[in-house]
Parts: structure tokens; C-alpha cells; sequence
């Protein structure tokens, strides 16, 4: 289990409770990938392929003609010696060249995790009898030192990866490329690719399609890890599905831009890797500098889509958030945005803290336009101060009124933005992301504060700090409207232009690890209009996230199931909003809406000064439900049943932690004239637990599983139906 090497073979064995990831040292010095897949006892050493014609495929090794970059598999390739697939590592020394010749030096194993430098991680806790292996490998010529970590948590039956770069050599080396985890399968092609794209209102929709015989690369230029592609890639058997099947995948625990590649040459060989985006990113390494790439998530799972989703859930759930709401139920939120939009004064919110906190909402929060200048999307961003025009009384009565209520108050931020309308554009216009002699391009009417510059930190920091505690802040909300253009900064010099999208990010996570720690009993929610952030990175310092502004329940059906491919329920934030769809302009039932919503992190998002006594009569129950099932929902398994792409209803599951739950959302989407003729079968159940459910009827697990539940008779579109079952033997 762990870590082990067997010195004869030279070979490295990494094992968590399923998986096996096999590597050796071949010839004293190249590291080759051997395997990665469902575990296995003992490895026989790895068999070169013989290649007869060669000469295309030119070897390094003048005694070792079977070797050929070309057609190896390798552990963490550089380009320019006969491997032709995108490399893991790309340099220029500074002579001018390119070409590297990495070399197997030495390695060591240690308990527990590493963190990388400024960057968020999975942390190991006692108990997880995790190791990290380090594998140095060294080019000799220019003096760079490549080491690549591995961390096997065995019990989470999963591996991080990631590389740190030093320059041991006496003049500066730029790196152009370095993937944080990269992998080779020999002699296996047999894969259809998975990844999930959108744009913003439908975010992380499933695309499936054959790996074929090229390369498909899914990346984000943006500066933030965006709507249109999330950090995720997945190689699956043409035969896998949600319950079957071997997934391979990585998941980058990074906010900005990256590239994702699955590529296949002629030989067989498919090629997997993840890391930071090599357009617009150099690193200039001076002498014993280091660089430290951020790390990557690997799961392997031999049981299907679901198996991994599984896996990824549980991991998130107990070794990516950190602090005081990590483990918490979140509290049931009300958002004003929908309801006011930037039309509010302070009586208007006082009335809906005060119907919200009558129908059992815990959390108020107050969003866009409480500060600065801001009565419209075209000013007062930067200038974190209360807008006494709008709010006399200020946020600290807000806040009381909430507090005195049994609620918490929270506040909405746009910190890493600022409008050119504000006073604090005016007094610092440099302290922008931007291009010396070219335009500033405006998204939202606004610009990119430069985050990695210190002083923009501080000044975010000291605002932000005396706003939350002046006014007894329980939340923030933390927004990022625009993605970046003319990407450079003034402060750094010219061979570090290219640096100044990583160091952005480095920046902000250094501002959020510090107000983190600043306030660790403040709940934060990550959003970038909707969830063009939606990732691991930002869910180290914010446990949820606005998963995306399209709040229409059948939308949303599409958008938190592809979410859940990685992301657990508990990281979504999923709000009951007005009728007709303030995005898509369909109206579904309130009951719709709420079964939507509460199979993620529930929230409300609509005037309920306007909703008749019918609606509140619903409303409070549907927050009475929550409560109940709420815990199931947030640390329960969730299961994926019946996908809602391309087909009429679809189904997922929650099962409580100890068995004792099931919850069963159903959609209709579409009525079709027989569809009260439908089952379904139900997973991970054990097969002698008797359920019951709301009606009385009793199920055992077996039947449950293998011959199924008639589903209730639906009627029209966009019905649904939560069906609740507890353990009663
Ligand atoms: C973004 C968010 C919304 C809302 C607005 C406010 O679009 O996704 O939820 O906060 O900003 O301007």
C-alpha cells in the first residue's frame, strides 16, 4: 500500500485501495510510464517494443535501438529527442535552445502531502496512511532540476501530482510549458474522451465523444478556469457508463487559464495530461529559483461515471475545504439580486429580511449595489464603501435586523474588479491588468485590477476587512464578471510579461488564504456570473459556489448534472427563483423549481414580498423539507440515474451516509403519452435494508436495485417528484 520501489526492477508502485500506478527507470535513467488502471499485486518489468522500422522514430540510445521516444511511454516527456506528442515540459536556455535531455537522479518517499508553494491543495490528515514520492530527475547541461510529486491517499483511492522546477545551472532558463500531470498508456487506445464545456447560463454541459486518431485539446485562455471549458478530462471505454467501466481522469486545483490534452499516435499510445495554459505563460527561472506548478487530481475508477464522481465528492468534501464550514450543514440562503436587482433602498430590504426570516430562511444576503456609486452596472466598483444615499441606516442595521432574527447577513463583492467610474480608478488608473499604448478592453463596463500586485492586495484586504467586521459580516459572495484581455503588468519586466496571468492568481489566492484566516467562521461562496470559476482551486478557500446565473429548474437539470461529474452537491448553489424564468422566460411549478434546487445547496432568489399566501404556505415547506433531508443531500452519496441530455425525465439519487435515507428526485421534462409506464432501478443499496416510503409501501434493497420502482404517475411538462425513503429494518 503507498509507496513502494523495487530496486531490482527499478520500478515504482503506487497503490491505493483500487488502483494501481506502476512506473520504472529504464536503462539507469528514463523514467517510463508502465501503468495505471485497477490494482494489481506485483508488475512484471516493463517489455520494450521492438521497432524494426526505426528511423522515423530516431533513438537516443545508440546501443538501444528497440528505444524510441516515439513509441515509449513516458513519465513526463520533453520535446526534441523523437517524441513527437505535446510534451509535459518545453524551456528556452538561454542560449537560445530548446532541448533538454531530463534524467532519473535519484528519488525519495515521505509521509503525508506537500504543500506547493501559494497555490491550494488536497491536505492528507493522520489516519489517511498517505505517502509522497519524489522523483527527481535532472538535465545535466543547463542545470535544470524537474522533481515530480506524487501523493497516494490510499484511502480515497487517489493520486496528486505535481512538479517543482529549479534552476541549478548558472544562467536563467524560461519555461513555456509544464503540465502538472501527465500520462502515457501503452498499447491502449481503446478510449472515448469526456469533458465539459458551456458558456455562461450553461455551464459544464457533458460532451462525450471517440478519442479517435488525433489529439483534442480543451483549454481556458481566459485568465480564470471559465464557463466554456472546466479543468476536468476524462478517458473512458466505449463501452463505460454511469454504473460500468473504466474512467481515467484529472481535475486541475487551479482558478486560471489551463489546457487539457488527449492525443493518440500511431503506435498505440494515448497521451493524458493537464496543466497550466503554455499560451500567454512564461516563467523566467534566475539561478536557484524554483517554480512550482499547481497540483492535479487523478481518479481512476473501474466503476463507471458514478464511481468517479464518488470518489471526486468525497475527496472535496473532507481534504479540499478547509476551516469552520468545511464539515457544516450550509444555511438555506435568500439572494435579493432577482428580486431587486439594483432597484432597493434600505426599507425594501428590511421587508424582505423580515418575510424571509417568517418563512425559516437562515441567511439573508444583500448583493450588487449596496456601495460606491452603484445603482447600475456601469460605475462605483473598487470604492468598497456604503452607499449612504441608498442605505442611510447603513449596513449595520441590515445586519441587526437580520441578527436579531435568528438570521446571518451576508454581502456581495466584486473585489478583483474595478469600474473606470470610481473614485478609486481615478486616484489609481495604474493598478490595472494592462498593455503599455494599447486599449483597455471594458467587459460589464469594467477592468481587471492587477492582482498580483501587493498593494492591490492590501488595499482589498484592509477594505474588506473593516467592512466585515464594522458590520458583523456571516458571508460573502465573492463575484468576477469579465475574463481578461491585454494581459501584462507595469511592475514586471519584459521577460516576465507572460507571467503576469499566474501571478494574478497567485495573488488572489494569497489575498483569500489571508481573509480566510482573518475570519474563519465567515461562509464564502465563490461566482464569476454564475460558475465561470467553478473549480477545486476556489473551493480550497470557498466551500460553495453560484453554480450558475441561469436559475430555470429544467436548465439547471442539464447544468448540476454535469457539475456533479466532479463537484459535490454541497459546493452548488442552486436558488428557487421567479416564474417566468428571468434567463429563459419558461415558467415551472414552484414544486419544480424546489426539487431542483434542493438537490444542491438550497437557496431562494425571488421578491417574496409579492408572492401570494398560497406560494408562502409552499415555501414553508419546502424549507421545513430541506431541513430534514438536508443532511443527506450535503454528506449523503449522491448517484446519478437517468441523464437529463436528450431524453424526456431523468433521475439522480442521494443515499445517506449510514444507509439510513434514499432520497429520489424525478424529472419530467417532457410528458409522452405512456410515461406512467416507467421504472427505475436504484444503486449502492444493501440488498437486506427494508425501506419505506412517504405512502407506507415497503421495499427491500435487492428489489430496489434489481427489479426497480415504479416511478409516480407525472402529468404534464416539467413535473417532478421527490420520493423520500427511510431504513426501517
Ligand atoms: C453576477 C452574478 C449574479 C449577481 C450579479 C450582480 O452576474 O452571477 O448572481 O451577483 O453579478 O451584478
Amino acid at each position: 500500500m503507498g509507496v513502494s520501489f523495487d530496486s531490482e526492477k527499478k520500478q515504482f508502485h503506487l497503490t491505493t485501495c483500487h488502483t494501481s500506478y506502476i512506473m520504472e527507470v529504464l536503462l539507469g535513467k528514463h523514467l517510463v510510464h508502465h501503468y495505471w488502471g485497477q490494482r494489481v499485486k506485483i508488475a512484471s518489468a516493463f517489455e520494450l517494443p521492438l521497432v524494426e522500422q526505426s528511423s522515423f522514430s530516431p533513438n537516443p540510445e545508440p546501443e538501444h535501438k528497440e528505444i524510441s521516444f516515439d513509441t515509449i511511454p513516458r513519465e513526463f516527456p520533453d520535446y526534441g529527442r523523437s517524441d513527437y506528442e505535446s510534451p509535459a515540459i518545453e524551456v528556452q536556455l538561454a542560449d537560445g535552445t530548446h532541448v533538454i535531455a531530463p534524467e532519473y537522479q535519484s528519488h525519495r518517499i515521505q509521509p503525508g502531502s506537500v504543500q506547493p508553494k501559494g497555490l491550494p491543495f488536497i491536505e492528507a490528515e493522520t489516519g489517511d496512511s498517505s505517502e509522497t514520492l519524489v522523483i527527481t530527475l535532472a538535465d545535466s547541461f543547463s542545470g535544470l532540476t524537474i522533481e515530480l510529486y506524487y501523493t497516494v491517499l490510499e484511502k480515497q483511492d487517489v493520486i496528486t501530482r505535481k512538479v517543482v522546477l529549479t534552476n541549478q545551472g548558472e544562467k536563467p532558463i524560461t519555461i513555456k510549458r509544464v503540465m502538472s500531470a501527465t500520462v502515457d498508456f501503452f498499447r491502449d487506445d481503446h478510449f472515448e474522451i469526456i469533458n465539459l464545456y458551456g458558456a455562461w447560463a450553461m455551464e459544464r454541459q457533458v460532451c462525450r465523444i471517440p478519442l479517435g486518431r488525433h489529439g483534442h485539446i480543451i483549454d481556458s485562455k481566459r485568465g480564470s478556469s471559465s464557463h466554456e471549458q472546466n479543468p476536468f478530462l476524462a478517458l473512458v471505454r466505449p463501452e463505460t457508463d454511469e454504473f460500468r467501466g473504466e474512467v481515467y481522469s484529472m481535475n486541475l486545483i487551479y482558478s486560471g487559464s489551463f489546457q487539457a490534452e488527449a492525443s493518440v499516435n500511431a503506435h498505440g499510445k494515448t497521451r493524458l495530461q493537464i496543466g497550466l495554459n503554455p499560451i500567454d505563460f512564461s516563467w523566467y527561472l534566475q539561478p536557484d529559483e524554483k517554480f512550482t506548478s499547481p497540483e492535479a487530481v487523478l481518479v481512476y475508477s473501474s466503476r463507471g461515471l458514478n464511481g468517479m464522481s464518488q470518489i471526486y465528492h468525497q475527496l472535496y468534501r473532507t481534504r479540499l475545504y478547509k476551516g469552520y464550514w468545511s464539515k457544516r450543514e450550509r444555511p438555506i440562503l435568500i439572494n435579493n439580486w432577482e428580486a431587486t436587482y439594483f432597484d432597493f433602498d434600505q426599507d425594501k430590504i428590511e421587508q424582505l429580511i423580515e418575510e424571509s426570516s417568517r418563512l425559516g430562511i437562515e441567511l439573508f444576503v444583500l448583493d450588487d449595489g449596496w456601495f460606491g456609486k452603484r445603482n447600475s452596472d456601469k460605475s462605483g466598483l473598487g470604492d468598497w464603501w456604503v452607499n449612504r444615499e441608498k442605505l442611510p441606516k447603513g449596513l449595520k442595521a441590515l445586519s441587526e435586523a437580520a441578527h436579531s432574527r435568528g438570521m446571518m447577513f451576508g454581502l456581495w463583492f466584486e473585489p478583483e474588479m474595478v469600474s473606470p467610474d470610481s473614485d478609486l480608478y481615478r486616484s489609481h488608473p495604474e493598478w490595472c491588468l494592462s498593455v503599455p499604448g494599447r486599449y483597455r478592453s471594458e467587459g460589464r463596463n469594467q477592468l481587471i485590477l492587477d492582482m498580483g500586485r501587493e498593494e492591490v492586495q492590501d488595499y482589498l484586504y484592509q477594505r474588506m476587512t473593516s467592512i466585515i467586521s464594522e458590520n458583523n459580516i456571516n458571508y460573502i459572495k465573492w463575484d468576477m464578471n469579465r475574463n481578461m484581455t491585454e494581459v501584462g503588468s507595469p511592475i514586471l519586466s519584459s521577460e516576465r510579461q507572460k507571467e503576469s496571468s499566474h501571478r494574478y492568481i497567485l495573488g488572489l489566492y494569497r489575498l483569500l488564504e489571508k481573509l480566510i484566516s482573518h475570519f474563519p467562521e465567515v461562509l464564502f461562496e465563490s461566482c464569476s456570473g454564475g460558475g465561470g470559476r467553478f473549480d477545486p482551486g476556489m473551493l480550497y478557500y470557498m466551500p460553495q459556489t453560484w453554480t450558475s446565473d441561469n436559475t430555470d429548474s429544467v436548465e439547471r437539470l442539464k447544468i448540476q448534472w454535469g457539475t456533479s461529474y466532479v463537484y459535490p452537491p454541497i459546493s452548488m448553489g442552486a436558488h428557487v427563483s421567479a416564474c417566468p424564468n428571468h434567463q429563459m422566460g419558461r415558467t415551472t411549478s414552484l414544486k419544480t423549481r424546489a426539487n431542483v434546487a434542493m438537490a444542491g445547496n438550497m437557496g431562494y432568489e425571488l421578491d417574496i414580498l409579492t408572492l401570494s399566501d398560497r406560494e408562502k404556505k409552499e415555501i414553508l415547506q419546502q424549507l421545513s423539507l430541506y431541513k430534514k433531508i438536508r443532511k443527506t443531500v450535503q454528506s449523503g452519496k449522491f448517484i446519478r440515474l437517468r441523464s437529463p441530455y436528450g431524453s424526456a425525465s431523468s433521475a439522480w439519487m442521494f443515499l445517506a451516509e449510514d444507509q439510513s435515507e434514499i432520497l429520489l428526485f424525478f424529472y419530467l421534462t417532457l410528458a409522452t403519452p405512456y410515461n406512467n409506464f416507467d421504472k427505475i432501478r436504484l444503486t449502492g443499496l444493501e440488498e437486506d435494508s427494508l425501506y419505506q416510503d412517504q405512502s407506507g409501501q415497503q421495499y427491500y434493497g435487492d428489489y430496489l436495485m434489481y427489479s426497480g420502482l415504479n416511478l409516480p404517475e407525472l402529468k404534464g411538462d416539467f413535473d417532478s417528484q421527490l420520493i423520500i425513503m427511510n431504513r426501517i429494518g
